[in-house]
């Protein structure tokens, strides 16, 4: 039905279409089911993890341009959990320093020792990713489902505003019950076997194509699928300002 059709839309079109980003880089070969490299990969899980939640608190306030600098010295700088566990607020704040909200930073780093003293296992499910200083529902989401393959979705703001036009839901996307229903339905559509790349090709979309303003719907991927584009064939300015 149409639940298998947007995701094997969006993810080809992923697959295609995805930016280079520093953060999505793997440095060993995907899972080979190999004994000998099963405590490699999982060490590779966590340095993964590691770096996607670097790379989505500077997200949540920031344009993807910048943090790739951002976050290129801070990996250059820390490369794993247990650098960071190691360093200073100071340090931590001056390579923070033009991102704003600085609390992130220090919440990184308190996070990174709170992890590093129960023992360096990175939490690997919402739940226990939820209890580190600073990951709320959208960064536990991310890591989750991107470094762990958990099976969990992600909202954003793109992300509400693409699921919003895909299903022609009009509502206000700064009322917390809005959110909430879009939670319910983002963790409905969440592809079962690439979880983390379904995530970031809603994300992507609604960053490149599903724009808030002049939407690029001749290259969308699920253009076809889209009650927003079908209900107002006639009158582009409704699915602008709508949804
Ligand atoms: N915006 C925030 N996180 C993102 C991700 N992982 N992919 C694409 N856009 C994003």
């Amino acid at each position: 039905g149409d639940t298998h059709k947007i995701r094997s839309s969006l993810l080809d079109w992923y697959d295609e279409n995805q930016r280079d980003l520093p953060w999505r880089r793997r440095t060993t070969a995907p899972k080979s089911g190999n004994v000998k490299n099963f405590k490699k990969e999982e060490e590779e899980d966590e340095n993964r993890a590691y770096g996607v939640w670097v790379s989505e608190v500077m997200l949540q306030q920031t344009r993807v341009q910048t943090v790739i600098d951002y976050y290129n010295r801070w990996m250059q700088k820390w490369p794993t959990l247990h650098h960071l566990s190691q360093a200073s607020l100071e340090e931590v704040n001056q390579m923070w320093a033009g991102l704003g909200y600085y609390r992130r930073a220090r919440f990184l780093l308190e996070g990174a020792k709170m992890i590093v003293a129960g023992g360096s296992e990175f939490p690997n499910t919402v739940s226990a990713l939820r209890k580190v200083p600073g990951i709320g529902d959208y960064t536990a989401g991310a890591i989750a489902s991107i470094a762990f393959k958990q099976v969990v979705p992600v909202v954003d703001g793109n992300v509400v505003r693409v699921l919003a036009r895909l299903k022609a839901i009009s509502a206000n996307p700064k009322d917390k019950f809005t959110v909430k229903n879009f939670w319910k339905l983002a963790a409905q559509l969440v592809d079962p076997l690439r979880p983390g790349d379904f995530n970031q090709s809603l994300m992507e979309l609604g960053a490149t194509l599903c724009t808030p303003l002049n939407p690029n719907c001749t290259s969308c991927p699920v253009s076809s699928q889209c009650r927003a584009l079908r209900n107002s064939r006639n009158d582009e300015s409704v699915m602008v300002t709508d949804y």
